[in-house]
């Protein structure tokens, strides 16, 4: 029985296959929508200095995440494998060298480096709905907050509680299959995740700092931008489209053969880039309206937003609301996040769907326990500069790992894939987008990723 999960699926091609093409742009929006956009986005605008910095953000994407994410579905539903077969499969078609298949294993070693941090601030958005579903924190004023999670950070028991709950979500439901667990949960999480942004962002709108919000969104100054910034945003451009470590790959690689890929990749990327921007709008009022921190870092949605809720009629209603929106975005990208090594892994060994997503979930819940502990027992650890371990974790794979996977896929694509007729024609790009795409994902964006990395890193 268990084996027999995803024979309905692989009749045709022996590889899993989406429903639809409306399945795919489903789970793909829910791939990039996640903490990425919830989170981490309000944040970095707000320690980067606001509409400069959603300015170049935007930039990026449009620049490099759109060319890049085409490249990206458009290889793997051309190979009908996981990233790093299809690396190598595609080069031996085009006879080049098989050492691209590197990028294949940068991406799962992202994998596995990304989940494990995410699951740690997944597991926080849990304690948080936890939280408000008890209404722990009424009558706290605003150091009470800001202890809570102070000690939530300082406490390895409660943090390893959510992380492994979290991973075990994950787990559970990609160990189900493709068709059965991953497309089943989220064509319906998805819905309800608009459903409440939408009815957040009105609430916002309603308060008095709605157009400060707005302002500092979107009015533009550049003396607030720094090159570090620039770094950043070009990071969280992969980071947020899912880019760069194959899991657009391996979800492009169960679609159908012949589905054309440009269409559907402007749409994730206009849907991803909607949510923060309305995530923005959700957050920021609240901020402004009770006079708090905007700039406050990681911690601006678990004090500075919760500390607003409180003083808000409704306060605990739209803080279940917004730590469930959370907790549903969370869990539709790390599933995303696990494909890529899980189709992999279980290529590789031929072990059952099942076992192997148990076997990488309990690996990546170790590494897990390492980053949870950076904010307690291991705070002293320093892995690159002043970094503790968590920090070290997501610098590495947002701003090196992730825009070098990204690198080497569209140069892949355009300059290997792309240069033979017979290859060419399976990435399903039309001959009318055909030079743009080219333009973009094999010129600009490689150009783009090298300046920026270059300056940034050096
Ligand atoms: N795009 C997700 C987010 O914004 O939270 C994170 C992510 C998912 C990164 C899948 C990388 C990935 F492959």
């Amino acid at each position: 029985m268990k084996k027999s999960f995803n024979t309905e699926e692989q009749k045709t091609t022996g590889h899993s296959q989406w429903s639809n093409r409306g399945v795919f742009l489903l789970v793909a929006i829910g791939s990039a929508v996640g903490l990425g956009n919830i989170w981490k986005f309000p944040y970095i605008v707000g320690e980067n200095g606001g509409g400069a910095f959603v300015l170049v953000y935007l930039l990026c994407i449009v620049l490099v995440g759109v060319p890049v994410l085409i490249a990206e579905i458009a290889l793997g539903k051309s190979a009908q494998s996981n990233p790093v077969s299809a690396f190598s499969n595609l080069a031996v078609a085009c006879k080049a060298n098989r050492f691209w298949a590197l990028f294949g294993y940068v991406g799962i070693i992202s994998g596995f480096l990304i989940l494990s941090f995410y699951s740690v601030v997944a597991g926080w958005s849990l304690e948080y709905l936890r939280v408000f579903i008890q209404n722990d924190l009424l009558g706290s004023d605003a150091r009470a907050v800001e202890q809570y999670f102070t000690q939530l950070l300082a406490s390895p028991n409660t943090l390893l509680l959510w992380h492994s709950v979290f991973m075990l979500l994950t787990v559970a439901i990609a160990a189900r299959g493709v068709r059965k667990g991953i497309e089943k949960i989220i064509t319906w999480s998805m819905p309800i995740l608009f459903v409440i942004l939408v009815i957040l962002v009105l609430y916002a709108t309603q308060l008095e700092g709605f157009s400060k919000a707005f302002d500092y969104l979107f009015v533009v100054d550049f003396s607030k931008l720094t090159t570090d910034g620039v770094l950043i945003a070009l990071g969280h451009s992969f980071f947020t489209l899912s880019l760069g470590m194959g899991a657009m790959m391996v979800y492009g690689s169960y679609l159908q053969k012949d589905t054309p890929v440009v269409k559907l990749s402007f749409m994730i990327a206009i849907a991803d880039t909607l949510v923060a921007l309305m995530a923005g709008l959700a957050i920021f009022p609240l901020i402004f309206t009770y006079g708090l921190q905007s700039a406050s870092g990681p911690s601006l949605l678990f004090i500075s937003l919760p500390n607003a809720l409180l003083n808000l009629p409704f306060g605990q209603f739209f803080g279940i609301a917004f730590f469930f929106l959370l907790l549903i975005a969370a869990l539709s990208s790390a599933i995303s996040i696990l494909e890529p090594v899980l189709s992999f892994v279980q290529q590789k060994t031929r072990l059952s769907r099942r076992f192997t997503a148990y076997l990488i979930g309990s690996i990546v819940w170790l590494i897990g326990i390492s980053a949870l502990l950076a904010f307690n027992n291991w705070s002293d650890v320093h892995l690159l500069g002043e970094r503790n371990i968590f920090d070290s974790l997501d610098y590495v794979t947002t701003n090196i790992l992730l825009p070098l996977g990204g690198f080497g896929i569209s140069i892949f694509a355009v300059w290997v894939v792309s240069k033979q007729s017979s290859t060419r024609k399976l990435l399903g790009i039309s001959d009318s987008k055909y030079p743009i795409w080219r333009i973009s994902a094999g010129i600009i964006a490689p150009i783009v990723i090298g300046v920026i990395a270059w300056n940034g890193l050096s």
